[in-house]
């Protein structure tokens, strides 16, 4: 049959026929050791567990409600020991199917095509597809060797040029790179025509944000993403919040569906937030773990890297693909960082409990072998 020349229709913008589909290796890890995507390994509060359980069957069939979301991210941030300076309201807070969602949003609102978009190199791999899908030019800045240091001079220099966006992971995906509050606020301060945008995925775990001493309206080209999915175990429900200006906020909200997040998701956000002691204990925990596996690795005198974040980064005497099949026989998974600049040849790992890093270490003595 002579179907229709639908070729040259079915091609996307110029834009998007350049990208790759986002692919992360997601399939079968259940039941596995997952310290490869920097996900909580315990699973989230059971109070949480007990309000999806216990979720009305007829409330499936509504679409979500998001009312004292905002309120209760707002009061959780606020009893933290560190509190927040200036008062926040629920306009300040957007919530977002994952801080995922909250990026594509910003660089969707904010990055036209031929805009510039800074960050460091390596950092977080969803950036660029964002930026791409935009038009946008990346300038990946990146970090001093030795110590993978956040570059701040180059960066102070590139802002000069006004990029549209700079984007600041910290601590930094994979690098664990971290920089300090203040000199954070500083950068927004001198970029006041640029949009600051700071992925504070991991702050539990080492405590730089921005989010205690910030008032956003002295800093209103400043967003904060935060998610629930790495501390509070809530990766698999989707939800992440981005908070700034009303104005900012408003902007990078009317990108999105008015339901984009699920009510199961708002069920458990509320949950986890009430029960800040659970992520706190289990913070406190992967510290201790993170401790140990450092140790032990100076201790043997493993080629390693740790900074900020819930991972580390390690250099396998043999080939990293051979290590990494290995663990993954042997029930654990860690992440190649294979091709990525400054860290070819390393390996990712999350770090969990104690225990399991103990069966992750136990694994990683045997398979690489010359040890
Ligand atoms: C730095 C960073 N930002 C954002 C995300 C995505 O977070 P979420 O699960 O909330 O979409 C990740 C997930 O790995 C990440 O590492």
């Amino acid at each position: 049959m002579n179907g229709y020349p639908l070729s040259d229709f079915l091609k996307a913008r110029p834009e998007v026929e350049r990208l790759k589909a986002y692919s992360a290796p997601l399939e079968g890890r259940r039941n596995l050791l997952r310290l490869d995507f920097n996900e909580n390994t315990i699973g989230p509060s059971p109070k949480v567990v007990e309000a999806i359980r216990s979720f009305p069957a007829d409330h499936i069939a509504i679409y979500p409600e998001y009312d004292g979301l905002r309120e209760a991210l707002i009061a959780n941030l606020s009893s933290s020991p560190a509190g927040l300076t200036s008062a926040l309201t629920p306009a300040h807070v957007g919530v977002f199917n994952g801080v995922d969602a909250a990026i594509h949003a910003v660089l969707q609102a904010y990055g036209a095509s031929g805009d510039t978009l800074l960050t460091t190199s390596p950092t977080f791999g969803y950036y660029a597809p964002c930026a791409g899908m935009q038009g946008m030019v990346i300038e990946a800045v990146p970090h001093e060797l030795p110590g993978f240091v956040f570059p701040l001079e180059e960066i102070r220099t590139a802002l000069l040029r006004t990029p549209r966006i700079l984007m600041l992971c910290n601590p930094n995906n994979p690098t664990g790179t971290r920089l300090a509050a203040d000199q954070v606020l500083e950068l927004a301060r001198q970029a006041q025509e640029t949009l600051v945008v700071v992925d504070e995925l991991y702050e539990a775990f080492t405590g730089d944000s921005v989010l205690p001493s910030v008032d956003f309206e002295a800093f209103p080209n400043l967003l904060v993403l935060r998610s629930l999915a790495k501390t509070a175990g809530l990766a698999g429900l989707r939800i992440g919040f981005a908070l700034g200006h009303p104005d900012l906020v408003d902007r990078v909200g009317r990108v999105t569906g008015p339901y984009d997040v699920n009510i199961l998701a708002v069920t458990a956000a509320m949950e986890a937030l009430k029960d800040q002691d659970y992520t706190n204990s289990y913070v406190r925990e992967v510290l201790r773990a993170r401790n140990w596996i450092v140790s032990e690795m100076t201790h043997m005198r493993i080629k390693h890297h740790v900074d900020g974040g819930n991972y580390l980064l390690v250099w396998p005497r043999r080939s990293v693909e051979a290590v990494e099949a290995e663990l993954r026989a042997a029930g654990i998974l860690v992440r190649s960082m294979s091709g990525k600049p400054q860290i070819n040849g390393s390996l990712r790992i999350s770090i969990g409990t104690t225990e399991q890093m103990q069966r992750f270490w136990k694994a990683y003595v045997a398979i690489d072998s010359e040890l």
